[in-house]
């Protein structure tokens, strides 16, 4: 009889941590209480790897002296239009990114504005890069070439 409690006390307890973890792994992808932000900057992960991570890799750190680094990037802060503008359009020509120049050139990637919006919050907003506003649709939409 005492066996018998000992295996139940244990098997409850390995199952009742077995279903911690699983709470904590769904957690991370609840959508209920995300902000628009929050919703934005996770649908922009997602574009970042399909769209980006080749060329400016997934820390945002770029490869030498082809692609540009978006972590930690003063390019992005300073001229956030200009960004927007580049992601929509493409990108050539000379261009300084922290005191380093660039030459090359990033083509247009196709990406909706939404997408275009999401990719801008989830790069703003990713390793230590910090926004004071949300990019919106509207403010994309309005960044004609
Ligand atoms: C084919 C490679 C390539 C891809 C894919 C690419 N870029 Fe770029 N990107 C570049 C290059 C090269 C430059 C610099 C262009 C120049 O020298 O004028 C650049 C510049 C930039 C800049 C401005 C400079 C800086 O570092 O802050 C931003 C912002 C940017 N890219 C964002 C993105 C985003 C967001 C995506 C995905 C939606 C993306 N890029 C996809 C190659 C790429």
């Amino acid at each position: 009889m005492k066996n018998l409690i000992t295996i139940l006390t244990l098997s409850l307890f390995l199952f009742s941590c077995g279903n911690d973890t699983k709470k904590e792994d769904t957690a991370n992808y609840t959508t209920e209480k995300q902000t628009p932000l929050e919703k934005s900057i996770a649908d922009g992960a997602l574009v970042y790897k399909d769209f980006c991570n080749v060329c400016h890799r997934p820390k945002g750190k770029g490869v030498g002296k082809s692609f540009p680094p978006l972590a930690g990037s003063d390019w992005l802060v300073d001229k956030r239009t200009e960004s927007i503008h580049a992601i929509k359009y493409g990108l050539s020509g000379e261009i300084q990114v922290n005191g380093k120049t660039y030459n090359s050139a990033m083509t247009p990637l196709g990406l909706s504005d939404q997408e275009t919006a999401d990719v801008m919050n989830y790069i703003m907003n990713t390793w230590e890069n910090t926004q004071d506003e949300m990019v919106t649709l509207e403010e994309v939409k309005a960044v004609t070439k």
